[in-house]
């Protein structure tokens, strides 16, 4: 049996100069502790032993996904941001991730859509889901806007749209075939509304209906990665380990979408939409489970449904999805997150918070400490810091690396790459508080600010160490 704490952490004492153990802050994934492999192994023995529950798990799914997974989310969701229960508006998914994947593959056109828009700092994987659609920043078709203490920069979003339309004029004949279960959009929209990845900005509910205007302005889509909603606390100084409940979010981008019915752009008979919410269950039970769902309009989810791969796989996860169906029926979801993963979240969190203050605030080193300022809510993995005097956030992060086996990610990893125009984060720094067990976070910041310290003291000096040029891939060190 390990006896290391986080088994996923390479502890490599001794191989660092410093002898002190990794803390790896990158790292965007729940700490072991958080995993929910105790209710998983009792949802797969009930699944695999009834045949009516494994037959159709270990088949092709349906392509929508499995059915009673849909049944169960649907009511599951509809409590939770209370709207109206209603299947034909989810599609199961392979999590997150895979679905922006087949969003793009159903939804957008290499030519006539002329560009994804995100909010800059973005969530830098999703960069390379965009590119595999041909969305790249240095076309112009991967463009990055603003954000502020209310969340995305809807005017300035504007005004690029109306530019770029200006400039292109005319709309361009698609390049692919349009199928009748799918709509073509003109643009996209990428935004993370709750706590997001990396700033930590909840989007306030002026700035959502704003949002959805604009996009049904334009003929756009937008995708919200509604990942972190159930992951939201009260801020306290003063955590316990009880539980603590589920905070009801602000409406879903597509909840403030529907009631508005078609807009100009949809089809005469079908009505698409224009706000998808993508839902994972990474967060709450696993990574590992690759299962997450779509709620948007009903035509929009059974197009989504269509999509090549499904159709000839099935549904993803179909096996999974099984098990978690258990576990939603159960109860178990959510007395997991709010028993487990809320409470040591936000126990984190307020350290962080507070290690923050103490051992940088001396360098005028400051950290939102909520979602909405003044809602007296966080949430979500990260907390995003601003450095002082435009010092560099990539020397920081490569120096508390050789100097301290810190891991932190600067702010440049989360531009818009190969778009010139968008914002810059030369002085940020991400940390994330989800991976490391409360003690090393702590720990983390307080070989944050020694880094912080010896940089300020001398100035303009730089020892070049084994990990000098910030390449960290060879070094077991994987993020998120
Ligand atoms: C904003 C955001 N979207 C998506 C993901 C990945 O989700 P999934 O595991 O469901 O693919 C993450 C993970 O860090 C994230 O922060």
């Amino acid at each position: 049996m390990s006896t290391n704490p986080n088994p996923g952490n390479p502890v490599d004492t001794g191989s660092h100069p410093s002898g002190q153990k990794l803390i790896n802050l990158i790292r965007g994934w729940p700490s072991p502790s958080l995993l929910a492999a105790d209710l998983l192994l009792q949802s797969a023995t009930t699944a695999l032993t009834d045949p009516s529950i494994y037959v159709p798990g270990l088949q092709y799914g349906p392509d929508p996904g499995y059915g009673p997974l849909r049944e169960q989310l649907s009511q599951w969701l509809s409590e939770k941001y209370a709207v109206k229960p209603d299947v034909e508006r989810i599609c199961v998914t392979g999590g997150a991730s895979q679905s922006i994947a087949c969003i793009l593959q159903g939804f957008t056109d290499p030519v006539y859509t002329r560009a994804a828009w995100v909010v800059a700092p973005m969530y830098f994987l999703a960069g390379p889901i965009f590119e595999d659609s041909g969305f790249y920043g240095t076309d112009g078709r991967l463009r990055g806007f603003g954000e502020d203490e209310e969340g995305p920069d809807v005017k300035e979003l504007e005004r690029e749209i109306q530019k770029m339309e200006q400039q292109k004029g005319a709309d361009e004949p698609t390049f692919k075939h349009p199928a009748p279960q799918r709509k073509i959009y003109r643009h996209v929209i990428y935004v993370v509304p709750t706590c997001a990845n990396p700033s930590g900005v909840t989007m306030s509910l002026s700035r959502r209906h704003a949002l959805v205007n604009l996009a049904r302005k334009y003929n756009a889509l937008i995708i919200s990665d509604d990942v972190y909603d159930f992951l939201q606390w009260p801020v306290t100084t003063t955590p316990s380990t009880s539980p603590v409940p589920f905070i009801k979010p602000l409406p879903r981008l597509t909840d403030l979408d529907l009631p508005l019915g078609r807009s100009s752009h949809d089809p005469q008979d079908k009505h698409f939409g224009h706000a998808v919410s993508n839902g994972t269950f990474s967060k709450l039970i696993g990574p590992g489970v690759r299962t997450g769902w779509v709620e948007a309009a009903p035509n929009l989810a059974y197009g989504l449904s269509q999509t090549g791969s499904t159709r000839s796989g099935g549904a993803p996860s179909q096996l999974v999805a099984a098990m978690i169906t258990q576990l939603l029926k159960s109860h178990d979801v959510d007395t997991h997150v709010s028993t487990k993963v809320r409470p040591a979240l936000q126990r984190r969190h307020a350290r962080i918070v507070q290690s923050i203050e103490s051992e940088l605030g001396q360098f005028s080193i400051s950290v939102r400490s909520e979602g909405e300022i003044g809602g007296g809510v966080a949430g979500g993995y990260f907390v995003w810091l601003t450095l002082p005097d435009g010092m560099s956030g990539k020397e920081v992060s490569e120096r508390a690396r050789e100097e301290e086996n810190l891991v932190v990610a600067e702010g440049e990893m989360f531009e818009v790459r190969g778009d010139e125009r968008s914002p810059r984060f030369p002085s940020n720094l991400r940390l994330c508080f989800s991976w490391e067990e409360e003690g090393d976070v702590v720990e983390g910041v307080r070989r944050l600010g020694r880094v912080v310290k010896r940089m300020k003291e001398n100035k303009g000096e730089r020892r070049e160490g084994r990990f000098g040029n910030g390449d960290m891939s060879g070094n077991d060190i994987s993020y998120k």
